[in-house]
C-alpha cells in the first residue's frame, strides 16, 4: 500500500517552514533515519492535544541528503534546485531536509518544530525558518487573494502524486520552495489597475480578468503551462510572513507537483520570460532569496526508514 504524505492539506491559518542542512558527524545517518521513522508518531503526539488543530507535517529530502541517507534507487527527477539567471535572478540555496508544518494554530506548529529539531541536535542545523500566517481572506502581502486556482480533490492528487512514471516511487511527490521579499513601497506606488494586470485578477473581488484584458506577462498567463493541450498544474500553499521592525514583508512560495519540471517551467517563464524578456512584473518588486527542491516520499517509506 502507498499513502502519499498529506500534500493536499486544506489551507491553514498557520504554517512553519524549516529548511535544514546535515553536517558530517558520524551519527548523522542514524539520527536522521531514526527521526524519519518517528515523525508520524510525533505528529500524533503533539496534534492529539488539540483535536481541531489539524496539525500536519510534510517531510522532504534534498538531492545530496538522499544519497547519504538512502543511496540507490533514487527518485528519477530528484536534483538540486537550478538557479535561474534571467531578467531577474532565482538563487539556489542549500537544503537537505524540509519540514512543512501546518495547523490552525502556531503553538502546534512550534511544538512540533521544537520536537523535530531537538531530535536532530548535533546532526543538522536550521538554515531557514519562516513562520507564516494567513492574512485576511487568504491574501498575500501584495494584497491579492493567493491560492484561488489551486486544483482540489482528484485534480490535486493527479497534479501532485507520482504514478506509473517512476514505479519505485509511486505515491511520492516533489516540492520547490522559495522565499520572496517584497518592496511594498514600490508596489503600493503602482496604481491598482496596473497591479491587476500584473497578477491577472481583480484585487478586491479576486475575479479573473477576461483573457483579452490580460497582458502576456500577467502572472496567471506565465504560470499557465500546457502539454499536448492539457494544463499542467501544481498545488501551492504560499504563506505571508514578515517582521515590521525590519521592514521585511514576504511570501513563502511552496509548490508541490508530480514532476518538478512543471514548477521549473513556470519559473523559467517568470524569470526569463515567455518569449524571453516578457517576464513576470511581480519580480520587479519581489526578490527570491532562497530556492530549494525536495522529494516527498510516501508515509510508508518514512515509517519504515531503516534505523
Ligand atoms: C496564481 C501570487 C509566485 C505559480 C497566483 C495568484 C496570486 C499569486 C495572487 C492568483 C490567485 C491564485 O490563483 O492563486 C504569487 C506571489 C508570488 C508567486 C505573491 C511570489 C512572490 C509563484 C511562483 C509560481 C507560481 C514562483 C510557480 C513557479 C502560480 C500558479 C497560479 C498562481 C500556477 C495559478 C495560475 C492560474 O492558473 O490562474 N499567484 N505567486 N506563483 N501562481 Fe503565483
Amino acid at each position: 500500500m502507498v499513502t502519499p504524505q498529506p500534500v493536499d492539506t486544506k489551507l491553514t491559518q498557520s504554517a512553519l517552514f524549516l529548511v535544514m542542512t546535515l553536517n558530517d558527524a558520524p551519527t548523522v545517518r542514524t539520527q536522521v533515519l531514526d527521526l524519519l521513522g518517528d515523525i508520524s508518531s510525533l505528529v500524533r503526539g503533539v496534534g492529539f492535544r488539540i483535536p481541531d488543530g489539524k496539525l500536519s507535517c510534510i517531510t522532504g529530502i534534498g538531492s545530496n541528503a538522499w544519497d547519504l541517507l538512502f543511496g540507490a534507487p533514487r527518485p528519477k527527477e530528484l536534483h538540486p534546485f537550478q538557479e535561474i539567471n534571467g531578467v531577474h535572478h532565482a538563487p539556489s540555496t542549500p537544503g537537505d531536509l524540509l519540514f512543512h508544518i501546518r495547523a490552525t494554530r502556531m503553538d502546534l506548529c512550534f511544538e512540533l518544530a521544537t520536537a523535530l529539531t531537538s531530535r536532530l541536535e548535533g546532526a543538522a542545523k536550521v538554515v531557514d525558518e519562516v513562520h507564516g500566517f494567513k492574512y485576511f481572506d487568504a491574501r498575500d502581502l501584495l494584497g491579492f487573494v493567493d491560492g484561488t486556482e489551486n486544483p482540489t480533490g482528484q485534480a490535486a492528487f493527479a497534479a501532485t502524486v507520482i504514478g506509473d512514471e517512476d514505479p519505485a516511487f509511486t505515491g511520492g511527490s516533489y516540492v520547490i520552495v522559495q522565499k520572496y521579499l517584497h518592496d511594498l513601497k514600490k508596489w503600493d506606488a503602482i496604481p491598482t489597475e496596473v497591479q491587476e494586470h500584473i497578477i491577472g485578477r481583480k484585487k478586491v473581488s479576486d475575479i479573473e480578468l477576461p483573457e483579452a484584458a490580460k497582458p502576456s506577462y500577467a502572472h496567471n498567463v506565465l504560470t499557465n503551462i500546457e502539454e499536448n493541450g492539457q494544463q499542467l498544474q501544481i498545488v501551492r500553499d504560499n504563506m505571508p510572513f514578515g517582521e515590521v521592525g525590519k521592514g521585511e514583508f514576504g511570501t513563502y512560495f511552496i509548490g508541490y507537483a508530480r514532476s518538478p519540471a512543471r514548477t521549473e517551467q513556470m519559473l523559467q517563464n517568470m524569470f526569463i520570460g515567455k518569449p524571453p524578456g516578457n517576464y513576470d512584473r511581480i519580480l520587479d518588486v519581489s526578490t527570491a532569496v532562497t530556492g530549494s527542491l525536495f522529494f516527498i516520499p510516501t508515509s510508508e517509506f518514512l515509517d519504515d526508514a531503516p534505523n
